[in-house]
């Protein structure tokens, strides 16, 4: 059932929209197994000379090819291909800006994320790239890290989700994903020699936790970070390449460095780095790094400091992970030039791929806050509409105008760095809710942030005043607007606490409208009474103005959640960002909502929080248990549970049902995680049954004497709900 009438054509993007789109590809075109990629591999390695497997391992200088990165081509394998980002292809013209992770994690849709996924892998393919660098797969740790919007949120459940989905999408469109930053990279400052301190448990728990899921997802390829960790650099780490992704994980792929990254020839080859980018033969690289393979490498195995076996493993594992994703077969030609993106430019890949951007941003709002149901809009009470702050708008320079999105100006879509993408056109927020209005509806606007005067003007004289902020962030390479990558504060940019407060001040019927690349501090205004909704769109990609609407308007019954917490105080977060060289994550397991939950402080938004245009009621819960034996794998059920789902409202939803489990003491874990969620469409007035799976690994521990998952004994709790806080039905199992 729709809210509101609409133009003609809507309807059939709005039944897409509610049930989230179709199908997507689970099973890829491409893909084969690690057992026949091997096979082939092995047998086209073999015909090499030392030098040849050399060169698949060495990138062929920064700025020397036609992509990011370009490895030397060897006997029947051509020299690879290497491209950002997370959200998009960087620095191509006429391919898609996709909504950014942070809006995955916010979908909580695992069908969504995968078609995000394998439509980006689409359109790399058609361009010729061979291996994407991405997904990011880092925690949401210190709020202002700047890099967060390329990363999922707080909990490494959802992330860990997120990545696998993303992994199978990407590998399906038959191209290598890079999955990164392994680890510890939650911050931008001191990024290149920061040293990140965390114990073993947490390592696990927490930061490992979505390279497991991106390993099992069949990730052909794990980019290590620049930081060190526990003393060590990341790629020189002998402990996270050779013994935790190598032995413990099984990973058949690649391991890339970084660019300059890279720190050794014979320590990290031998600590299992198999690929190093972007092998700058100068040696006045930002890490003061230089060509640490090439000559280097075929030096030290002549000299016997690195084996010739050590070689052939990883040139192996290099074309593995082509012939794994299908590359060997009718790959099309390099039609892409990353250092002019005029060259082949007018080769256009997006297909449809403006469905899923549009669908996935309107299922990653979380409306905040609804007061008397102001939203969705009535478009007969609502004659007058004013539309208030720059970020409704486009950049006044044009599109695309700041490389690497480099200012942040107009409506925020993205963050800034090589994470960022060019937009093909931008529907802005002001174009989504015009068109979306008859001409009954009269709407004005300004995207003047300072003239605070005719704001106040412009939202005196309408029905309902929408008021946009923002906050950026990004890579420490660019400095916006003062903030170096991790964001100064937590405040909002360009006078947006004061635009908000004007325009609430002449309007008792204000909107407040923020695009973020994470949390935000609202006090300056979130007491303020004439605001009636607070909505969150994230960084919703080039189709914002559309997906925004389809919430507003009620054509899409908003079940985004925030996957992050949002404090009330920003000193309640456990974690900021360091200044030291020396970051230890002295919290432990403890962030985002395990934090908040442990020291009981009530968060002003939880984790998990979004409200909807219906009302939701749980019911019957049950849990059947197998019973744990030694045969099982981490991967298999361990427990399963039911329940029911009501739509008590009038409207067609998307509940997120999110499941939290409480493990018995000996466990040591948090009060409770998230080890489960399940997006479920209802009907108005109808039930639907939802089915939770947990695996052996969601039940366990990382037990550090081991060193390995156990499923601790005694009592489980299951907590189901509508978020983290708002637990709707609860249940008592024993392992
Ligand atoms: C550095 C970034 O940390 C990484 O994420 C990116 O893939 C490379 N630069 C290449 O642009």
């Amino acid at each position: 059932m729709r809210l509101f009438a609409s133009a003609t054509g809507l309807l059939a993007i709005l039944s897409v929209l509610n049930t989230s789109v179709g199908a997507a590809p689970t099973k890829s075109g491409f893909e084969i197994s690690w057992e026949e990629a091997y096979a082939k591999a092995e047998k086209l390695v073999s015909g090499w000379t030392l030098e040849q497997k050399v060169n698949v391992g060495t990138g062929s200088g920064n700025e020397q090819g036609p992509c990011e990165g370009n490895t030397i081509a060897s006997p029947g394998f051509p020299g690879l291909c290497m491209n950002d980002g997370p959200t998009g292809l960087r620095r191509a013209y006429n391919t898609s800006q996709f909504v950014a992770g942070i809006n995955c994690g916010a979908s909580f849709d695992r069908e969504l994320t995968r078609q995000r996924g394998a439509y980006m892998g689409e359109e790399f393919r058609d361009k010729g790239v061979n291996v994407m660098l991405g997904p990011g797969m880092n925690m949401l740790r210190v709020p202002r890290g700047g890099r967060n919007w390329e990363y999922a949120g707080e909990d490494p459940y959802l992330v860990s989700a997120i990545a696998e989905e993303l992994v199978h999408g990407i590998q399906s469109a038959g191209v290598v994903t890079t999955s990164k930053h392994l680890i510890g990279n939650e911050q931008e400052e001191n990024r290149y020699t920061v040293d990140t301190v965390m114990d073993d448990k947490t390592l696990h728990e927490m930061y490992l936790l979505p390279f497991y899921h991106a390993v099992e997802a069949g990730t052909a390829s794990i980019m290590c970070g620049y930081n060190k960790v526990n003393g060590t650099y990341a790629c020189d780490s002998d402990h996270l390449m050779n013994t935790i992704l190598k032995d413990h994980l099984d990973f058949k792929g690649f391991v890339m460095s970084d660019w300059w990254a890279t720190h050794s020839t014979v320590n990290g080859v031998n600590s299992g780095l198999d690929m190093t980018m972007p092998g700058d033969a100068n040696a006045d690289s930002v890490t003061g790094g230089g060509l640490w393979y090439g000559k280097n490498l075929t030096d030290a195995v002549e000299r016997g400091d690195v084996s010739e076996e050590r070689v052939t493993d990883l040139a192996t594992r290099i074309v593995a992970a082509w012939y794994k994703v299908g590359e060997d077969k009718d790959y099309p030609d390099l039609r892409f030039n990353y250092f002019d993106s005029n060259v082949h430019a007018d080769l256009n890949v997006q297909r449809n791929h403006k469905e899923n951007i549009r669908a996935q941003g309107a299922a990653s709002v979380v409306l905040l806050k609804n007061e008397d149901n102001i939203l969705p809009l009535k478009q007969d009470s609502a004659k007058k509409l004013a539309v208030i702050g720059s970020d409704a708008g486009a950049d006044p320079e044009g599109l695309n105008k700041c490389p690497d999105a480099n200012c942040s100006r107009g409506t925020l879509t993205q963050g800034w760095g090589s994470g960022s993408c060019y937009l093909p056109y931008l529907v802005t927020p002001l174009d989504g809710i015009t068109n979306r209005v008859d001409d009954s509806v009269e709407i004005t606007h300004t995207f003047d942030d300072w003239n605070l005067e005719s704001a106040g003007k412009l939202a005196a004289d309408a029905d309902i005043a929408f008021v946009f902020a923002k906050s950026d962030s990004g890579e420490m390479y660019i400095v916006v607007d003062d903030n170096p990558g991790d964001r100064n504060n937590l405040t909002l940019w360009y006078n947006g606490d004061n635009l908000i407060n004007a325009v609430a001040d002449a309007n008792e019927n204000t909107v407040v409208v923020i695009h973020s690349v994470g949390p935000i501090d609202m006090n300056a205004w979130i007491d303020h009474p004439n605001i009636k909704a607070i909505v969150w769109p994230g960084l919703p990609g080039q189709e914002t103005g559309n997906s925004l609407a389809d919430v507003l308007f009620g054509d899409y019954n908003p079940s985004g959640r925030l996957p992050y917490t949002i404090a009330k105080n920003i000193d309640d977060y456990v974690a900021d960002v360091s200044p030291e060289l020396e970051v230890e994550y002295t919290e432990g397991v403890y962030i985002g909502y395990r934090h908040f939950d442990k020291n009981e402080i009530t968060p002003l938004y939880e984790f998990g929080y979004g409200l909807a245009y219906t009302t939701y009621e749980y019911s019957k819960l049950k849990v059947k248990t197998k019973k744990n034996s030694d045969g099982l794998k981490l991967t298999d059920t361990l427990a399963s549970a039911s329940l029911f789902v009501e739509n008590t409202g009038d409207v067609d939803g998307n509940e997120i049902v999110q499941a939290y489990i409480v493990y018995p003491e000996s466990a040591d874990q948090p009060p409770k995680q998230l080890r489960g969620f399940e997006k479920v469409f209802v009907e108005a007035g109808k039930k639907q049954k939802v089915n939770l799976d947990f695996t052996v690994r969601d039940l366990s521990y990382w037990d550090v004497v081991q060193q390995k998952w156990v499923v601790a004994s005694g009592e489980y709790t299951l907590l189901v709900g509508h978020t983290s806080l708002d637990i709707r039905q609860e249940t008592t199992f024993t392992l």
